[in-house]
């Protein structure tokens, strides 16, 4: 979901649509905007299912104000319709309510007050919020609020616009992104940097408990009890151009295409060739500290918790530490037993994944040491750790995740080859892969050159019911993220299995309409790799193999360029990033929003 609010002397629905335009990869099933202006006692509202181009066409060309709200939304509570979008207004047409978040008790609070005689008109958990502040009969809209807010229990980051307080906009936090920012005789409010970098790069970042009052040329900020708090703008270092399309057809290719560009960046600064590792500043983690840790475990979901599989792997063969991934979202809930020489990893693009966040409180309310690879800076979980690297990939729009994945990975060899040097790893190692890193960035440009003969292999699989992904250690997460790609965009139901594993079962569903991709590095594993392909073979499947050498059982093989074992997995996802965005492409699919799912995931 997202929130974009703009205050002001500009004629504010343009502003406010063009700023949801940049929001929708967060969610796009419904869209809402409500306006006001100094000149009218009453707020005006359109709201439209499906996306910021349908209620674009619905916004009256009579809609003048120059302060208003607008909403983005990803259903939660409510299936996708006109009603459930946001804003929600109160009966008087005077309140208005943009949210994102989830309200817990708003089945309780909604029978409480359907009981009072409240009319509902939505089936949403903030309709609930913008009654109690119509309700609340205190003299500020500060105070309506807060009052609201104390008796609600859940998530959120909210924006409220009142009529008969038409200068000013009231935000607050808990658990879910509200950035204000600061323009000229005007102010912005979004959940995400992206909706405003366009018009300033000075932002103020709301933590939890946190609200604001912004007007147009002030703000303040005060916890939920009313105390004033200090804040100091920062400015975004991400461009408002890296925001857009930059002559792609689509985010994700331009994001597939930025990668020899963003691996470079999160290498940057960070090599010493003088002792063969690497200065990870972030990390808050002094080498004494790091002898005493017995065990690595990552935390993550999605693409995240997938580059935090091959992370692990790698942190286990540089570092020789024991190491494992899980998604965040399981390891919450089964009361795992939290160890004190374990270092836990929570791994996340935007940094504000629900699940990630909340694994993260759990940890460290036991005492836990948490580090954080994140891409958004400044974001709730970097916040929230004790320390971390930030995988510089620049912003990442489309839903799914390609660039971010690459250079979580390669942070991920960052720690490795820094862990591994402080203990066991031996000097000619860390030289070994220092250049296999300094390598990657013109290997991956050299795999992005042969998109073409890619694209042909994508329209020939393209007619395919179902894939197999096949992989072997190194491999296997490989295979998982390239499945996960292919079933996200194409909507091909594909899964991933370790090569070895394929007698236990699945072999039973290979015939000639299920084609397997299979990943077959020159390793210690290719005999058995190459086994599994005869396993296949002799059942008639079709094999598309991605490998350093043509394989002779595969009926298509893309081979990419070798670097060291352990880095290796980094080089063989990229071409199956291709291969799923150019069959998602002949099937004519909506590529960077894939239908169902939104870019973070901030509720449960
Ligand atoms: C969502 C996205 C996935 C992403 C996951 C984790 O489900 O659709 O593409 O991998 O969230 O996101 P994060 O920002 O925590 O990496």
């Amino acid at each position: 979901c997202g929130i974009v609010g703009y205050i002001g002397k500009r004629d504010v629905a343009p502003l406010l649509l063009e700023g949801l335009q940049r929001l929708e990869y967060r969610g796009y099933d419904s869209a809402g905007v409500v306006v006001n202006s100094p000149k009218s006692s009453a707020l005006k509202m359109v709201k439209a299912k499906g996306r910021v181009r349908d209620l674009e066409a619905r916004v009256p060309k009579r809609f003048a104000g120059t302060t208003g709200i607008a909403h983005t939304r990803w259903a939660t509570h409510g299936a996708p319709s006109d009603e459930n979008a946001h804003p929600h207004m109160d009966a008087e047409g005077k309140v208005a309510v943009v949210h994102n978040g989830i309200i817990d008790n708003a089945s309780d609070l909604r029978t409480k007050l359907t009981a009072e005689g409240v009319e509902f008109l939505s089936e949403t958990d903030t309709e609930v919020l913008t009654h109690l502040i119509s309700r609340n009969d205190a003299d500020t809209l500060e105070e309506k609020v807060r009052g609201a807010l104390k008796q609600i229990e859940g998530t959120y980051g909210v924006a409220v616009l009142h009529a008969d307080f038409p200068d000013r906009i009231v935000v607050a936090r808990n658990g879910s992104p509200v950035v204000l920012g600061i323009g000229e005789k005007e102010m912005f409010v979004a959940s995400d940097v992206a909706a405003l970098v366009s018009h300033t790069r000075q932002i103020v970042t709301l933590d939890d408990g946190e609200m604001a009052t912004i007007k147009a040329d002030d703000f303040r900020t005060y916890t939920t009890s009313g105390t004033r708090t200090t804040a100091e703008p920062t400015t975004v270092e991400w461009e408002a151009e890296s925001y857009d399309m930059g002559g792609h057809d689509t985010y994700m290719h331009k994001e597939i295409s930025e990668q020899p560009d963003a691996v470079d960046r999160v290498l940057r600064g960070r090599i010493d060739d003088r002792f063969s590792t690497v200065h990870l500043g972030g990390l808050n983690l002094d080498a004494r500290e790091a002898r005493t840790i017995r065990r690595i475990k990552i935390l993550g979901c999605g693409t995240s918790y997938h580059a935090g599989l091959i992370g692990a792997g790698l942190i286990e063969s540089l570092a020789r530490i024991p190491a494992d991934a899980e998604p965040a979202s399981e390891f919450r809930y089964r009361n795992p037993v939290v160890d004190p020489d374990t270092l836990y990893v929570a791994v996340s693009q935007s940094g504000e994944t629900y699940d990630v966040l909340a694994a993260v409180q759990e940890l460290k309310r036991k005492g836990a040491r948490v580090l954080g690879v994140v891409n958004v800076v400044g974001s709730a979980i970097a916040r929230e750790a004790d320390g971390g690297m930030y995988v510089h990939a620049g912003p990442e729009v489309c839903v799914v995740s390609t660039k971010c994945f690459t250079n979580t990975v390669v942070a991920f060899a960052l720690l490795a080859l820094h862990l591994g040097r402080i203990r066991d790893l031996s000097v000619s190692d860390g030289k070994r892969i220092i250049e296999g890193l300094r390598k990657l960035p013109e290997q991956i440009q050299q795999i992005l050159e042969s998109e073409a003969d890619i694209k042909k292999l994508a329209d020939d699989y393209a007619d395919a019911k179902s894939m197999m992904f096949i992989g072997r250690v190194r491999g296997y997460p490989v295979a998982l993220e390239a499945s996960l790609k292919l079933k996200e965009i194409s909507y091909i139901h594909a899964e991933a299995y370790p090569a070895s594993e394929l007698k236990h079962g699945p072999l039973a569903l290979i015939e000639p309409a299920l084609p397997t991709v299979a990943i077959v590095p020159d390793d210690d594993l290719l005999e058995k790799n190459r086994a599994a392909l005869e396993e296949i073979k002799a059942r008639s499947g079709r094999i598309l193999a991605v490998a350093h050498q043509e394989q002779e059982k595969a009926d298509h093989t893309v081979v990419v360029p070798k670097n060291e074992p352990e880095l290796d997995p980094i080089l063989m996802g990229i071409p199956l990033q291709l291969l799923a965005y150019h069959t998602a492409l002949s099937l004519g699919r909506d590529i960077d929003k894939p239908r169902n799912l939104a870019k973070s995931v901030t509720v449960e």
